[in-house]
C-alpha cells in the first residue's frame, strides 16, 4: 500500500494510505484501539464490510440523508452526546465513512470531544479522497454560511481506495473532478502534463459508456441514474497525485498562512455562489450553471467550484495576469468534465456574500488568480473593484433577480 505522510516540523502528523479495496485497510484500523464509526447511510455496505473485519469498532452512528442542511453544530453535538453515551474515552478514535460532509462533521466532533480524540477517515467520494479528508480542516455551516465554524485537526489516517467510488452517482463524481482540476491548475506536475492526462482519462471513461464500462457525463439528476462503474488505473494514479499535491501544500503550510491559500482557487466565488443558491433569497438565472431553472437553484459544492474556476480564469485574463487563452483552456476542461462554467447569479449579488467570507479583510479578499495552467498567484483585491471588472466582461447573467442578499 502506498502512503503519503503529512508533516509538521518534520514529524509525521497524518498518513494518507492508498489501496484497492476497503478490506485492505482492516489491519491498520484493527491497530487503532477502540474505534467509533460515524457513517453515511448511503455507504452502509462499506461501513459494514469494514466493521465485520474490525472487532475493535465499538459502535456505529448513522447519518441518513447526508446534505449541507445537516452539516450543523446540532449534528456535531449529537455525535458528541452519542460518543459520551457509548463511553468513548480520550484514547478512542472516530472513524468517518462518507464524503466531505461526514468527515467535516465527524472530524469536528473528534477535535472537540474531551478536548480532542483521534480521527480516521475513509472518504467515499472523489472530492473527499483528494481534498476534504486531507489537510485537517473540519467544520460546519451556520445560517447559510459555509464551514464558518470549525477547527484544524489532522486525521491520524485517511484511507483512499477506488472500490468505494463504484456506487457514486455520476454527478457527485463530477464534483470531485472540479477539485481535481483545481489541484492540477495549481500544480501541473513535474512534466506539466497533469491537466492533459486528467482530460484524457476523463474522456476515456466517458467514452467507455457506450461499452457499458464508464458513465454518462450528462446525467440530469444528482441522485439517480448513472453510477461510476469503472475507475481506470490512469485515473487512480491521478487521484493519488492530487492527494499528494494537497498533502505537500498542507505539510508546508498547515494553518493556511501562506501557500495553502492557493487551494482556495475558485473557492471565494464558489462559496458566494453557494450562499446565494442556498440562502433562498435570490432567483437564479437559468443557463448551464448547476441545476438552475428560473427561480430555483441548487448548486453543489463541486459545481460552484467549477464556476469559480471559470470566473477566476476570466478575471485573471481581464487583470492581465493570465496568459492569453488560459480562461478558454479552463472552460474547455470543465466542459470535458461535464461541469458548468457560467455563474447563475448576476455578479453584483455575490458581492455581499464575498465580503462576509471568513477570509475577507475589511472588504478586501485574497483572490487566487491564474497566470497559466500550473502557475497561480495570490492578490489582495477590493471586492467591489473585482465585481466591476467581472461585470464589464459581458459574462454577467442579466436575468431577473428577485430579492437580495
Ligand atoms: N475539510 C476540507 O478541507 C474540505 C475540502 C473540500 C470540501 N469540503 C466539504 O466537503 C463537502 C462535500 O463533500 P463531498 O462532495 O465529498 O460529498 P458529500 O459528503 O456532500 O456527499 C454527497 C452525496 O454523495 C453520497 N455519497 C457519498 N459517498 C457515496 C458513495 N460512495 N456511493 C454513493 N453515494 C455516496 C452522500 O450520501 C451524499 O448524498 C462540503 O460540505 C465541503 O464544504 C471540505
Amino acid at each position: 500500500m502506498e502512503t503519503i505522510e503529512i508533516k509538521r516540523n518534520g514529524e509525521t502528523v497524518s498518513r494518507v494510505v492508498f489501496a484497492r479495496t476497503v478490506s485492505d485497510f482492516a489491519e491498520t484500523v484493527r491497530a487503532c484501539g477502540q474505534v467509533f464509526m460515524v457513517y453515511d447511510m448511503a455507504v452502509e455496505r462499506y461501513a459494514s464490510g469494514l466493521e465485520a473485519l474490525c472487532p475493535n469498532i465499538a459502535g456505529k452512528y448513522a447519518i441518513e440523508h447526508v446534505s449541507e442542511e445537516c452539516k450543523t453544530m446540532e449534528t456535531v453535538l449529537d455525535i458528541c452526546r452519542w460518543l459520551l453515551g457509548e463511553g468513548a474515552d480520550r484514547k478512542s478514535a472516530v472513524l468517518a465513512v462518507g464524503g466531505g460532509i461526514v468527515s467535516d462533521m465527524a472530524g469536528f466532533a473528534a477535535s472537540v470531544y474531551k478536548r480532542g480524540i483521534r480521527a480516521l477517515y475513509l472518504p467515499t467520494t472523489l472530492l473527499s479522497q483528494m481534498d476534504a479528508s486531507i489537510g485537517g480542516k473540519t467544520g460546519v455551516n451556520l445560517d447559510s454560511y459555509k464551514n464558518i465554524v470549525g477547527t484544524f485537526r489532522q486525521p491520524e489516517y485517511t484511507f483512499v481506495c477506488p472500490e468505494v467510488l463504484g456506487t457514486l452517482p455520476q454527478r457527485i463524481f463530477a464534483d470531485g473532478l472540479a477539485e481535481m482540476l483545481k489541484t492540477f491548475i495549481i500544480d501541473n506536475g513535474p512534466e506539466g502534463d497533469r491537466v492533459e492526462r486528467m482530460m484524457s482519462a476523463v474522456e476515456a471513461m466517458y467514452a467507455d459508456e457506450a461499452a457499458g464500462a464508464g458513465f454518462d457525463k450528462d446525467m440530469p439528476d444528482r441522485e439517480s441514474g448513472s453510477r461510476v462503474r469503472m475507475i481506470s488505473d490512469d485515473f487512480g494514479i491521478l487521484v493519488a497525485e492530487a492527494a499528494s499535491v494537497k498533502a505537500g501544500i498542507v505539510s508546508r503550510d498547515e494553518l493556511e498562512s501562506g501557500e495553502r491559500r492557493k487551494l482556495n482557487l475558485g473557492h471565494t466565488f464558489a462559496h458566494a455562489i453557494e450562499y446565494c443558491a442556498n440562502s433562498g433569497s435570490a432567483a437564479a438565472v437559468s443557463g448551464k450553471s448547476g441545476n438552475c431553472t428560473g427561480r430555483q437553484c441548487t448548486v453543489s459544492h463541486g459545481e460552484a467550484v467549477a464556476i469559480g474556476l471559470s470566473v477566476a480564469g476570466h478575471l485573471s485574463e481581464s487583470l492581465g495576469i493570465a496568459r492569453k487563452g488560459t480562461a478558454g483552456r479552463i472552460d474547455r476542461c470543465l466542459d470535458i468534465c461535464g461541469l458548468p462554467q457560467e455563474c447563475p447569479f448576476p455578479f453584483a449579488m455575490l458581492e455581499e456574500a464575498m465580503c462576509k467570507d471568513k477570509k475577507s479583510e475589511g472588504g478586501k479578499v485574497h483572490f487566487i488568480l491564474v497566470g497559466d495552467i500550473g502557475d497561480v498567484t495570490e492578490r489582495l483585491l477590493d471586492v467591489p473593484e473585482v465585481m466591476k471588472v467581472l461585470s464589464g466582461q459581458g459574462r454577467d447573467p442579466k436575468g431577473s433577480v428577485q430579492g437580495g442578499i
